[in-house]
């Protein structure tokens, strides 16, 4: 009797030593912040603060009308958000109605990681690159305490307290627009790839500077199947052999695997840099590819074809896109139209994923499947 009760407290044993309880034992972090630095995937209202607003019909799945976001309604940072209890985050860069109480958000759509040469105009991508973004947090973490302490009032309302930058969780995504930004000056994908080294090496300094003004908890996401988005996929002629059989660019999405395997592994050494820092990679590619090749049994219906957009084989037309406008006999008309049903489409205008589709990726990282090292969100303030 004696001993079949040892051994069932042995078996009871061996079963808890093998399976991850002391992640889940933890408490959760309950982060008193979110602070975001990004491109489009993540952008709150950055780049519409400054270059003009998203146009209508983004947004009008859930705010109901244009949020700043390139989206018919919430992006993954917002579900990120609501999954703390906190506000969505608003945009560093909005001068306007901006509550930075639980963080703010740095991105904007078209930002690269590396420095742009060029205009907006010029390039199409943002002048806010992610070393710029750092700059804002920088003014951002000691102005707010210079107001708060200072003015007080209606400052201690709207701004972070001191102890939130060491307690919040440090979001990043970006990464996508320096794989295009060289292809579409014209690049050969083989240049591309010579440079996402110095890309990496970038990213990796900006995370440590927002350690050295006391960030500990990075999430930080890696670049999605670019090679499975119309803007790539009607850009140029690419050959039959390139394609698999989801239609996606194989060419274009090696080199985001590419970039991916190398940003993972400069994740790693992030945290031997960084000792007393968590650091969590989440393989968001892998979630957007099975959104693409296994659309039916996620209950999308299209893969590929744009909710919003007009034209062409992927309903996209990069000079006429999502709320883009023509005027016929002397009248403004919107060509750049919203499907009916958003819900069932993964793409929302070429570029972008659906309100539908980043919340089924939120529903699939939320609890640490998709992350290294396998920690729940909720709990990525711990190392392991
Ligand atoms: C910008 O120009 C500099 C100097 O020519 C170059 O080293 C750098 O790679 C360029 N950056 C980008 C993003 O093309
Ligand atoms: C800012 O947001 C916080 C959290 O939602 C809220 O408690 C506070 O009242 C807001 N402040 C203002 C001035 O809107
Ligand atoms: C890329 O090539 C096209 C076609 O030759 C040309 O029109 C365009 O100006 C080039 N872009 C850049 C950034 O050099």
């Amino acid at each position: 009797m004696e001993s079949h009760s040892l051994i069932i407290a042995f078996t009871t044993f061996l079963a808890l030593s093998l399976t991850p309880w002391p992640a889940l034992a933890k408490d959760p972090c309950n982060f008193p912040a979110v602070f975001n630095f990004g491109d489009s995937n993540s952008d709150t209202g950055g780049l519409s603060a400054v270059f003009g607003q998203a146009p209508p019909p983004n947004g009008r799945s859930y705010f109901p009308g244009p949020a700043g976001r390139y989206s018919d309604g919430r992006l993954i940072v917002d579900f990120i958000a609501e999954s703390f209890g906190l506000p969505h985050l608003s945009a560093y860069l909005d001068a306007l109605g901006a509550n930075f109480s639980h963080g703010a958000n740095f991105a904007t759509a078209g930002s690269t990681i590396r420095l742009q040469n060029r205009t907006l105009q010029q390039s199409g991508f943002s002048p806010i690159s992610l070393n710029v973004q750092y700059n804002e947090f920088y003014d951002f973490r000691r102005r707010s305490q210079t107001l708060r302490n200072g003015l007080g009032g209606i400052f201690k309302q709207l701004l972070p307290k001191e102890e939130s930058f060491s307690r919040a969780l440090y979001t990043f995504d970006i990464g996508q627009n320096d794989l295009t930004s060289g292809y579409f000056a014209n690049m050969t994908l083989h240049q591309v790839k010579l440079y996402v080294p110095d890309v990496l090496h970038q990213f990796s300094e900006i995370v440590k500077w927002v350690h050295s003004q006391g960030g500990r908890f990075f999430w930080i996401h890696n670049t999605g199947p670019v090679g499975c988005l119309p803007y790539v996929l009607d850009r140029e002629h690419v050959p039959a052999s390139d394609y698999d059989q989801y239609g996606c660019a194989t060419p274009f999405n090696d080199l985001a695997q590419y970039f991916n395997r190398g940003l993972k592994q400069a994740v790693v050494e992030l945290r031997k840099a960084l000792p007393d820092s968590a650091i969590t990679y989440v393989d968001v590619y892998s979630l957007k590819y099975a959104l693409v090749s296994q659309h039916k049994k996620y209950g999308f219906e299209y893969p590929l074809r744009t909710c919003c957009g007009h034209g062409g084989k992927y309903n996209f037309n990069v000079n006429l896109g999502c709320g883009g406008k023509k005027e016929i006999n002397g009248k403004e008309v919107l060509i750049g139209k919203s499907c009916k049903n958003p819900e069932v489409y993964v793409n929302w205008d070429g570029v972008h994923y659906t309100q539908a589709a980043n919340k089924w990726i939120f529903n699939q990282i939320k609890d640490g499947s998709y992350s290294d090292p396998p920690i729940p969100l909720n709990k990525a303030c711990h190392k392991t």
